[in-house]
């Protein structure tokens, strides 16, 4: 049995502890926002934050996660309201299918708090998620809400 912190709770885990996290999250732990995708490291669906940063959850063993603070989706939306991000996501009509947009939305919120102003190229290196939709503009359109004047 191993313990991770998973959005600011202490979560038990029982089972084989080279099980993915993002398998933990889904399957034990019930946190179906982080989405399974590719199971290959691709496509970020499986985004969320491992001490704050954006890491792919299907490639990290969950033992791997011990003692580290794991946020996603479910976490970094506040008990009332929205994350700035999901706002922006919101206004900017982002999302299609949506399958994609909870790792999405975890890539860019990580981006962003490391670097409030990021350019178009800081953008596309820290964005590497794929979309089948093709959401691309609207998703550059909704970080353009975000970024601070200079
Ligand atoms: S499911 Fe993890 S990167 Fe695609
Ligand atoms: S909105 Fe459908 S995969 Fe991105």
């Amino acid at each position: 049995m191993i313990t991770i912190t998973v959005n600011g709770q202490e979560r038990r885990f029982e089972g084989d502890e080279d099980t993915p996290l993002l398998w933990a999250l889904r399957e034990d732990l019930g946190l179906t926002g982080t989405k399974f995708g590719c199971g290959a490291g691709l496509c970020g669906a499986c985004t969320v934050h491992v001490d704050g940063e954006a890491m792919r959850a299907c490639q990290i063993p969950v033992n791997m996660a011990q003692g580290r603070s794991i946020t996603t989706i479910e976490g970094l939306t506040p008990a009332e309201g929205l994350h700035a991000v999901q706002a922006a996501w919101v206004a900017a009509q982002v999302p299609q299918c949506g399958y994609c947009q909870p790792g999405m939305i975890m890539a860019v919120a990580a981006l962003l708090k490391g670097n409030p102003r990021p350019d178009t190229a800081a953008i596309h290196a820290g964005v590497t998620n794929l979309c089948r939709c093709g959401t691309y503009p609207r998703i550059v359109a909704a970080i353009g809400q975000l970024v601070k004047p200079a």
